[in-house]
């Protein structure tokens, strides 16, 4: 009778985690026609954003770029790079036309968690540090002219109000970052600060978003290169748009009639978004509550995330892992995306990696095969949908620039730089969102639209920008 009991409650738990699963998997649903509706309601918001400040939650940020990268550049310059998990530093020697990069170094320095939520003074002290230790192997053929001040282009990838091209006030922080006392400050004055506290004699002649950076480094390797994204801890986007298609911008017109908008398209919201109750609860639990809701169900910060929420509730309502929750599984962010995507691509026939991650993370041993079948399962629901969003919103770009459909004859390509961790290491996310733009497109068109890895773009592209706002600009054209 026992064992009776035992299969009854078994078989019961078994089709409340399948409840669960489904209607999960429902209120991810991304059929096309929904996706088609969000592509527009980007389109919508972009025309909105650039309208007028505060016309849309796209903020549709001006960049100051109105020139991208020619293949003229010249010279030392280095570049700094903070917004990820890490952040960078690293000196180009470019050599203008024949030349191109030259010569290229770098280091990467892990941000302790402590610094993301510290002091605006520690923080960029920490940066400035790094700089400084990094400044002081500078080889012979590294040096900048006697006389000459060092240059940086500075990648800062969080929303912020350009007042120049090297200068600006931040908006708001995003991802894990949260200091309340840098909101509104100039961020360059912060750093000239830190700069001049540890040391370092240098300016910062290019203040960028990681996207304008990529965009910039994108377009110097190729000339079809018309938008920039990155899918990595964060996600978001710039392109290159028409001037006189951006009412809010005021002064005169640039005179390349372009201008590069970060779009930041993170903080995008739309009630098609199909959104569920652990985004939602994802979303009021986290640092910025009702923020970057896009970017809540697409970048690497939080795919992790959902998936431990979901496992949680299936512990707790369904006994997914035995009779008590395993107390790891409370541990808000303890499963990375890194993690969620070596489960997801498993391939061995009864699932060890996904066992193996599972006792690593949550200390949960001895699963089933079928647990784990579920998991790899959850895994691309989640994926997938983040996937198709992004494809979506690329498309509602491609739409405002007129580039979702050819004129006959026309041979115009567009390519698309893409960076960020989620997009390179996170393959089924990556085929996802490649297979998803395809089906947007159609054939044919999608023959004259590709999206390009562009690795680390954003560093060479500050630096590229540096040396097109170098104040030396004048003595190397000579
Ligand atoms: C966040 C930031 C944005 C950045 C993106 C990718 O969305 O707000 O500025 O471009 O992450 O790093």
């Amino acid at each position: 009778a026992d064992a009776l009991v035992r299969r009854r409650r078994q078989s019961r738990r078994r089709e409340k985690v399948r409840a669960i699963a489904d209607g999960f998997r429902r209120r991810c649903a991304t059929p096309i026609e929904k996706l088609q509706r969000l592509a527009d309601a980007m389109t919508d918001e972009m025309h909105a954003g650039l309208l007028l400040d505060g016309g849309s939650k796209l903020k549709m940020l001006v960049s100051y770029v109105d020139n991208l990268p020619t293949g003229d550049e010249k010279g030392l310059f280095y570049a700094l790079d903070l917004g990820g998990t890490n952040f960078r530093v690293m000196r180009v020697v470019l050599g203008g036309q024949e030349g191109r990069v030259v010569k290229q170094e770098s280091v990467e320095v892990s941000i302790p968690p402590h610094v993301m939520t510290a002091t605006s003074d520690e923080l960029f002290d920490f940066i400035a540090q790094a700089l400084k230790r990094f400044v002081d192997t500078e080889g012979e053929d590294m040096r900048p002219s006697p006389g000459r001040q060092r240059e940086l282009g500075f990648t800062f990838s969080f929303p912020v109000n350009q007042t120049s091209i090297s200068s600006g006030n931040l908006i708001k922080w995003t991802k894990g970052f949260s200091i309340d006392e840098t909101v509104g400050q100039d961020v360059v004055a912060e750093l000239t600060k830190a700069m001049e506290r540890v040391g370092v004699d240098m300016r910062v002649a290019a203040l960028v978003n990681d996207t304008v950076g990529t965009l910039a480094g994108g377009r110097y390797n190729n000339p079809d290169v018309i938008a920039a994204v990155i899918l990595g801890t964060g996600t978001n986007a710039a392109y290159a748009e028409r001037a006189n298609a951006i009412p809010k911008m005021k002064g005169a017109l640039p005179k390349s009639g372009e201008m590069v908008i970060n779009m930041e398209w993170g903080s995008f919201h739309s009630s098609h978004l199909p959104l569920t109750e652990y985004d939602k609860a994802l979303d009021i639990e986290s640092l910025n509550p009702g923020d970057q809701i896009f970017e809540k169900v697409i970048s690497g910060m939080y795919l992790g995330e959902i998936l431990r929420r979901v496992l949680l509730k299936m512990a707790e309502e369904a006994a997914l892992f035995g009779d008590v929750v395993p107390p790891k599984l409370t541990s808000p962010f303890i499963l990375r995306t890194p993690v969620m995507s070596a489960m997801h691509h498993d391939t061995s026939s009864d699932l060890t990696v996904v066992g193996s991650k599972l006792r690593e993370v949550f200390e949960i041993s001895n699963t089933s095969v079928e647990t784990r079948e579920l998991i790899v399962e959850l895994c691309n629901i989640i994926a997938t949908r983040g996937a198709r969003l992004s494809a979506a919103g690329i498309f509602g770009i491609l739409k405002k620039v007129g580039r979702d459909t050819i004129q006959k004859g026309d041979k115009k390509k567009s390519v698309i730089a893409l960076d960020g961790g989620l997009f390179e290491h996170y393959t089924k996310f990556r085929d996802c969102l490649k297979s998803t733009l395809t089906e947007f497109l159609g054939d044919e068109v999608s023959e004259s639209v590709t999206i390009e890895l562009s690795n680390d773009g954003s560093g060479i592209g500050a630096a590229l920008l540096a040396a097109s706002h170098s104040r030396y600009l004048e003595a190397t054209e000579e």
